[in-house]
């Protein structure tokens, strides 16, 4: 049987190797690399998050957290959302190199802004 905190512990690894990943592959699109096209390298990312959203579902189910915490979880999965979106801009949709740049580096504020949310369980606080 799983427990939660190896579940979270599962969530934060995978939190940080998509991040990881996200950024290599920002900096194979920055320079144009064909490893971008490899099969792994398309693949993968998609297998890392699946397992974070998948336990994120179980920690929200498991700690109730939907009736007693909603502020802070709606907020992470807008900004996971609008982090989705942006990702796809920097990595495939972005028509020239500097919008794909700029919606990288814009991905990448978004993710900083989850972790906040994740660590603080706080929506903004500056
Ligand atoms: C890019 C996406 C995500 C990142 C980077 C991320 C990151 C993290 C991190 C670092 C923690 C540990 C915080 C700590 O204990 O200090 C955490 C906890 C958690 N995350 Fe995520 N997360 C993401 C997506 C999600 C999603 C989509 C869900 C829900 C469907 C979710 C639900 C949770 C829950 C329930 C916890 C435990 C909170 C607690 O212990 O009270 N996360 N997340």
């Amino acid at each position: 049987m799983l427990t939660l905190s190896f579940i979270k512990q599962i969530h934060i690894a995978c939190a940080l190797i998509s991040l990881a990943g996200f950024v290599v592959r920002g900096v194979w699109m920055i320079r144009a690399s064909e490893l971008l096209q490899r099969r792994w390298v398309i693949i993968s990312p998609h297998v890392v998050d699946t397992v974070l959203l998948l336990s994120g579902i179980v920690m929200v189910v498991q700690l109730r957290i939907y009736s007693t915490h909603p502020g802070w979880l709606s907020a992470k999965i807008i900004a996971l959302l609008v982090y989705i979106i942006l990702g796809s801009i920097a990595l495939k949709r972005g028509k020239t190199r500097v919008q794909r740049t700029i919606a990288w580096v814009a991905s990448l504020s978004v993710f900083a802004y989850i972790l906040w949310i994740a660590v603080y369980r706080e929506t903004w606080s500056f």
